[in-house]
């Protein structure tokens, strides 16, 4: 556990706690209560340094932007450190502009994203002077008039969705075996291949429109460098393919979008494809069994349980970010020199964003319940104060945190338990995890819950959502407060004719 916990800069242990820069994570839990996420200034800024410093280095041709996607996190403390680095925004939404148009970012290095463009958003994103990245093929009209009104040229770029054909592995989005071709091709996002030509001659046609690049997202489908040059030379050959397609048309800018890991990188690891096979076979085995009688049933459930909910191996690392920028921008470079297209002066962007904020976060949550059973299968439940509602990329993509135990690092396990949230939903935060024996009030840490944890929070079962705090060496503040219970039900409406009667005794009085 030390040595992956040795993987954040922003993460030390000392007599055996847990600590976020010089702070105690328990200490943040009895400042701040419980749950709580927290951020570490110091590990946003070297991802975001490292990043721009290993793209700068694989790409002489040019300037170099990272785009954090500001979806991923939208604390405005944490993109103000950004906009302060110099950092642009892959930005989706009418609120995420005007978030984080309030943060001092260059708008020139802000890409929009998004299908569904209103006419109203892409008035504002011109007035802005953000790069729009066009999903739709009606967008470059819209784009065309509303900046034909406003007296100016537009800047944008086409997100374009080419054929995979070689990425043949599985998906990591999905359980079943879908190959990443057909995860990506499913994937609603981006201009399919067949519209390209026509599309981009048009926009090189209209006097308000400049086609300054091309955009590709495919997301984390794999966290491997094998993933990254085969989605490179993909995106290298269709973009030699337009250039000759518009007569001669050069990219001023790139953009490769975001899906690299973050190093701990826990997305798919409750996937669990090993576990799924073992229960085709289990299964049968165990309907065979329960024809013998309980005893019989009972007895080989307790024994195959272990091998059902094993506990789930920590992966190995992920790829550094070096790697990822040495892989991206050879494969980029050699496949596009090979094609013909030269590089010289293209501007490369990238847009990461778990890649970029998931080590900057954890979350912080006590030990509300420790719970056993015998009987009829040995099981046990650490139960939190958090839930699945705080951490959904638990259910949305089947994510699986390094858990520590924050006053207590090294304590050697001795269970195996369930460490589940307090929702009626099935919460399980941390299946079958190895713990040393807890006490109700112990603080544990989900690492690596920087990024569309807080974000994609919500308010099932009424639980307020839990405060941010952001930590800088010794200090540590509040930068999202914590709801209360009124601001769960503060935008329900009671109608009058609705309104609850007054007590029997004050009516009558
Ligand atoms: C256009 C775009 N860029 C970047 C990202 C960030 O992706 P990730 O968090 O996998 O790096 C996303 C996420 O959905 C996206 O849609």
């Amino acid at each position: 556990m030390r040595t992956r916990i040795a993987a954040s800069r922003c993460l030390d242990v000392r007599d055996g706690r847990l600590f976020v820069e010089d702070v105690a994570a328990v200490d943040l839990v009895e400042r701040f209560g419980s749950p709580l996420f927290v951020l570490s200034e110091a590990q946003l800024r070297s991802n975001y340094r490292r990043y721009r410093d290993a793209l700068a280095a694989g790409w002489p041709d040019g300037p170099v932007d990272v785009l954090p996607a500001f979806k991923a996190n939208l604390s405005l403390a944490a993109r103000r450190i950004l906009s302060d680095e110099g950092a642009g925004a892959d930005i989706y939404s009418p609120g995420e502009l005007a978030g984080v148009l309030t943060t001092g970012v260059d708008p020139e290095r802000v890409s929009v994203n998004g299908g569904g463009k209103t006419r109203e958003h892409l008035a504002k994103c011109v007035e802005a002077g953000v790069r729009i990245t066009v999903e739709d093929l009606d967008e470059v009209d819209v784009i065309e008039e509303v900046a034909a009104a406003a007296g100016t040229r537009a800047r944008i770029r086409l997100r374009v969705k080419p054929p995979l054909p070689t990425l043949w592995k599985p998906t990591d989005f999905a359980r079943l075996l879908i190959p990443i071709d057909l995860g990506f091709q499913v994937y609603k996002s981006g201009i399919p291949r067949e519209y390209l030509v026509a599309l981009g001659r048009r926009a090189l046609a209209l006097p308000h429109v400049e086609l300054v690049g091309l955009h590709l997202h495919a997301g984390r489908h794999a966290a491997s460098l094998w993933y990254w040059r085969g989605l490179m030379r993909h995106y290298a050959d269709l973009i030699a393919d337009l250039c000759a397609a518009w007569d001669g048309w050069r990219p001023s800018e790139l953009d490769v979008g975001g899906g690299m890991a973050t190093p701990r990188d826990p997305h798919s690891r409750m996937l669990e494809r090993g576990e799924f096979l073992a229960s085709l076979v289990g299964f049968p085995a165990l309907t065979a069994l329960r024809a013998l009688g309980a005893a019989a049933y009972h007895g080989a459930l307790a024994r195959m349980i272990g091998a059902l909910l094993h506990e789930h191996a920590p992966r190995p690392m992920a790829p550094s970010i070096e790697e990822y920028a040495a892989t991206i921008t050879a494969t980029l470079r050699e496949r596009l020199h090979a094609r013909g297209v030269p590089t010289a002066d293209i501007r490369l962007q990238a847009e990461p964003g778990r890649g970029l904020y998931g080590d900057c976060g954890l979350h912080l949550a006590r030990v509300k319940v420790v719970k056993r059973q015998t009987e009829p299968v040995p099981l046990a439940w650490v139960l939190t104060d958090t839930t699945e509602f705080f951490l959904a990329s638990g259910a949305m993509e089947a994510n699986r945190y390094d858990v520590v135990v924050a006053d207590a690092v090294d304590a050697p396990a001795t269970m195996t338990a369930e460490i589940v949230g307090h929702s009626c939903g099935p919460d399980r935060l941390a299946p079958s995890a190895r713990v040393p024996e807890l006490r109700p009030g112990q603080v544990l840490a989900f690492l690596d819950t920087g990024a569309y944890q807080e974000a994609s929070a919500s308010n099932f079962n009424a639980l307020p959502r839990p405060a941010t705090a952001l930590v800088s060496g010794a200090t540590a503040e509040i930068v999202k407060t914590a709801e209360r219970i009124d601001d769960v039900f503060a935008r329900d409406v009671v109608p009058t004719r609705l309104a609850v009667p007054a007590p029997r005794s004050a009516r009558s009085a």
